[in-house]
């Protein structure tokens, strides 16, 4: 056996949206590109914006000597200013250099952090339906996943967090605008969750993270306002990445920023710069760093995100989907017509339609749909989407 036990278990679990991939590589082999509507994977079609392509060229032309040197393991000073700084302006609290820490992706954020801060056997929760890799990167530091169901409208439900926490429970991520629904999580909802968070730790005498994976947190609709977690619990820790604000996911740059009054911030720090060089990230991507500096504040459209969400929610819901509006991101999640949700993707697939199982994200009975693509896929993709409704008597 060459595969570690758990590797191979994990393997064998697998990812679904790899399984759609792979799929929709031979069926497109099948029956061309051109007649294969993929709406499964969250690869933005976008290219990223003018901005950080004349960037990109202005530091390849005139290369400043040591440009791809090793650095701290933190990252570039002046990147994790201009971030501090960033981030300062948006939300009021004062962020200093030593408050970033500079990463390969969210990936890598989220990897450093759990790192970091586990134990074997520490319990992280997550709501569902999640971003099916934390059960991965909680797994990879030998942590346990707890499971936390949501209501109908994908929002937690306090007294249901409340009964999974534990001693045991050393941080809870959540993810808005999330991935797989699409949901933004109100202020309301983040301050409930930091009290009841900031009272279970009094009561256990525990420090509790909360740890927002912000990978979507550019990409919101209908003028709705980001709600940092910084602003209701000071043990938050949030994890951010370039790969959909900017369109540059194969260039994995992101970073993890802590409250400035985490306590034990320090170390934490500390911990999070070790840990980025012994996962063997070493560090972010230095001409990535160089290029993000100047790019504070730039984002791709998200007006051609809106109108992509729109035209694909409208549609959905005129052919009976029933299906919750999502306030960002670029996904929706609708409810499967077949209890079976994966019997309901392989209908799909048979008209040529590509989307994920709902249990690919902690969530049997829903399909995830990804609409960061081109408007031709989107449009493609309707006349299946039509004819599995019209069988299963959605209309
Ligand atoms: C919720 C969520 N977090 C993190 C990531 C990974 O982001 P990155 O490419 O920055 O590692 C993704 C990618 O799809 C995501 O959906």
């Amino acid at each position: 056996m060459s595969l570690s036990d758990n590797v191979r278990s994990r393997m064998t679990e697998g990812s679904w949206v790899r399984r759609m991939f792979e799929q929709g590589i031979s069926l497109k082999k099948r029956l061309g590109e051109e007649n294969v509507f993929d709406l499964s994977l969250g690869n933005p079609v976008m290219e990223p914006p003018p901005e950080f392509e004349k960037e990109l060229s202005r530091l390849v032309n005139s290369p400043a000597p040591g440009m791809h040197r090793y650095m701290e393991n933190a990252g570039y000073l002046e990147t994790r200013t201009a971030v501090a700084g960033q981030l300062s302006r948006e939300t009021g609290i004062e962020f200093k250099a030593g408050d970033i820490v500079m990463t390969c992706g969210a990936a890598g954020g989220m990897n450093v952090v759990l790192k970091t801060i586990l134990n074997p056997g520490d319990e992280i929760g997550v709501f569902a339906p999640y971003f099916m890799e934390f059960r991965n990167y909680i797994d990879n530091h030998g942590g346990v996943t707890r499971i936390v169901p949501t209501d109908q409208y994908f929002l937690p439900k306090l007294d249901v967090l409340d009964a999974v926490i534990t001693p045991k429970t050393k941080g809870v991520i959540i993810n808005s605008p999330n991935n797989p629904t699409g949901v933004v999580y109100s202020g309301e909802v983040v301050r409930e969750i930091g009290e009841l968070l900031r009272a279970k730790e009094a009561k256990q005498g525990t420090q509790i993270f909360l740890i927002s994976d912000e990978a979507y947190r550019k990409i919101m609709y209908d003028d709705l306002e980001y709600e940092f977690v910084f602003h209701h619990y000071r043990n938050s820790i949030a994890i951010n990445s370039h790969s959909k604000d900017l369109a540059l996911p194969g260039e994995r740059i992101g970073y993890v920023a802590i409250h400035p009054e985490c306590s034990h911030r320090e170390e934490l720090v500390d911990g999070f710069v070790f840990c980025n060089r012994i996962l063997g990230f070493v560090n972010a991507p230095a001409l990535m760093q160089n290029v993000l500096r100047n790019l504070q504040g730039v984002t791709v459209s998200i007006a051609e995100y809106q109108k992509k969400r729109d035209f694909l929610y409208r549609n959905l819901v005129e052919m009976g989907y029933s299906v919750v509006r999502p306030g960002g991101a670029f996904y929706l999640f609708p409810e499967s017509p077949l209890e079976d949700d994966v019997a309901f993707v392989n209908e799909l697939l048979q008209l040529n339609v590509l989307v994920v199982p709902g249990r690919g994200f902690g969530a049997p009975g829903y399909f995830r749909v990804s609409y960061c693509v081109n408007d031709r896929t989107i449009e493609g993709s309707l006349a299946g989407l039509k004819e599995a409704a019209q069988k299963f008597n959605l209309c």
